[in-house]
Order: C-alpha cells, then structure tokens, then sequence
C-alpha cells in the first residue's frame, strides 16, 4: 500500500539501514524497481522530480504508482525529490502523494525555516511527511547548478528542525548529484553527520547524490559510444556506513540512469536490425531491477524489513 516513511524510517533507525529514495520517470523504472523490492522484501520510496513530473505528467504517475501497488502488499511510498516551493507540493499533496520535500536549501537560513514551516502545515494536515534541506550539495539540479558545496551546520540543523516542524532533514557532508561527484579521493563527513545526530536524536536523516556510479555500467556504455569519461560516484563501502547511522534515506537516481543508458547502448550495438522498443526496453528494466536489488541486499540493508 501507498505509505508514509513513518514505519520505515523508524525501524531503519532503530535497526541500522537506509530506504533508497529511488527516481522514477517511466514505467519500465517503475517496473524494474518494484520487481527488486518485492524480489527482496524491501520498504520502498520512489521519487519524482519537477522535472520528472513534467516529463511524464502527475496523472501518468499517480496512475502507474496505483497499477504497482495492485499487485502487491509491500510498503511504498510516492514522494516529490527536491519541491521547489509551495505551489507543487500542494499540487502533489492534492494528487495522492504521501511524501513531499521542500528544498529550501537555496534560501537565506530564515526564509527556508518559513517556507519548510508553510508546507509542513499542509502537509501534515492531510497526513503527508515532508522532508526538508539545510546546506547545499554541489553539482546540477534541473534548475539550479551549485559550483560549492556548503556543508550542514549541525546546531543550525537542530534549530532548523526545530522551527519548521520538517520530519526528515536532507544534509550535506559531501556528496553531490550526478555523475561526476570526486575528483580526488571520494569522501565524506562523518563527524559532521555524528554531531547532527546528537543533536537530533532519533531524528531521521537524509543522503542526497548517493549514486555509486558502478564502473561497470561506465565502462559498458564507454565501449558502446558513450563519452562519459572521469565519472565517480560515492563508493559502496561509505553508503553503508550512512545506512548504519542516523540516515534513513538515501537517494539514487544516476545509476537507475546509467543501468539503463548502459544497457540499451549495449544492446542496439549487437542488434543493429532491431527498432522495436520492447526489445531494448525489457533488458533496461532487468538491469534497473538487478542494480536496485543489489543496492537493498549489499548497501542499504534494507532486504527483509516490511
Ligand atoms: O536531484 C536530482 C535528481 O537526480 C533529479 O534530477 O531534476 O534531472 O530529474 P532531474
Ligand atoms: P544521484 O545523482 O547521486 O543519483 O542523486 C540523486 C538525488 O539526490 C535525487 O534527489
Ligand atoms: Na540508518
Ligand atoms: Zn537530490
């Protein structure tokens, strides 16, 4: 059924894991991660950027969420990644979504606390959770591009959850999103996140830009055209140590994109003669399904949990 990340994040809290927020923007995505998470009895939380949303339309979405859970009794949770500002989380919350995020992350400290509290107010009133985001992660968003990273203050973190009355608090310690994340060494604050944690007891935190870019899917989209050199994501061996802290959530959408990319390269190469999309489309959708699965059984933790 359609869920709120309550349950989830309580018990990832308490047991040491983190759900993947999974981008969703079609249905053979859809398709491939809901055949992970029931293949391994996984909580889920799929997510939809504007840009998303925009691509495939609300009505498409809200409809291809409710023919998944048709067929299943696993706990899912539908949420809008990074709302701009209070008129698309209203217009999400309104269509049947469970879970919003407000990213006020590019506001004066002050102006982001109003805005997560307006939304929040809404929200709540209809049962929906609302993350929120303090500190700026480096790296391209559909509408705003951050050359610098500004990594969370851990007292303003508490304050901030404090006055907006968010549920969950995305942080930056050092990833980004997209493909290139590291150009030296890949590493992350995990003094900062420890003191956020002190701070916010049993409060639930959020990873944004957790790609791991497997080199595997580089390399393979490499060898059939792509040009997609120096690309570096965050290695697994860090994602797990976030999912066995304070983090609940961690956010994955590059390499649900180079699965598939990778794939369908791969793919059309070998088969020249072949133009009909079912042929290069179910392939994409059994390696969206294998990497999210690898991902909840070896990263997340999150295998067994509903
Ligand atoms: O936060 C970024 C997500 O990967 C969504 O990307 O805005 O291009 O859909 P998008
Ligand atoms: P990646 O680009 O690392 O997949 O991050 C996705 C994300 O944070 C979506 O909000
Ligand atoms: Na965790
Ligand atoms: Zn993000």
């Amino acid at each position: 059924p359609l869920t709120t990340p309550r349950e989830m994040f309580a018990r990832a809290y308490a047991e040491g894991f983190a759900v993947g927020g999974f981008n969703v923007n079609n249905m053979e995505i859809i398709q491939g991660i809901m055949e992970a998470g029931k293949a391994e009895k996984s909580p889920l939380i799929l997510q939809v950027s504007a840009g998303a949303r925009r691509y495939a339309g609300q009505p498409y979405i809200i409809k291809l969420m409710e023919a998944a859970l048709e067929e299943t009794d696993l706990p899912v949770c539908l949420h809008l990644d990074h709302g701009q500002d209070f008129a698309i989380c209203k217009e999400v919350i309104d269509g049947g979504f469970s879970s919003v995020m407000i990213d006020g992350s590019h506001l004066p400290f002050e102006e982001n606390i109003a805005l997560t509290k307006q939304v929040a107010d809404y929200a709540h009133d209809r049962g929906v959770w609302v993350e929120a985001e303090l500190g700026q992660l480096a790296g391209v968003e559909d509408d705003v591009d951050v050359e610098h990273s500004v990594y969370t203050d851990p007292d303003q973190a508490a304050e901030f959850v404090q006055r907006s009355g968010c549920d969950s608090l995305a942080i930056a310690i050092g990833t980004s999103h997209g493909a290139y994340k590291f150009t030296g060494e890949a590493k992350l604050d995990f003094d900062r996140l420890e003191k956020i944690a002190r701070l916010l007891p049993g409060f639930p935190i959020v990873l944004h830009g957790a790609s791991s870019v497997p080199q595997e899917f580089v390399n393979m989209a490499n060898q059939y055209g792509a040009q997609i050199g120096g690309a570096k994501g965050v290695p697994e061996e860090l994602l797990r140590r976030a999912a066995a802290s304070a983090v609940c959530k961690i956010n994955i959408d590059t390499d649900i994109r180079l699965a598939m990319t990778a794939t369908i390269r791969k793919y059309l190469t070998e088969n020249p003669s072949h133009f009909d999309p079912r042929q290069y489309l179910t392939p994409a959708r059994t390696a969206v399904r294998d990497m999210v699965a690898h991902k909840i059984r070896n990263v997340l933790g999150s295998s067994n949990k509903i």
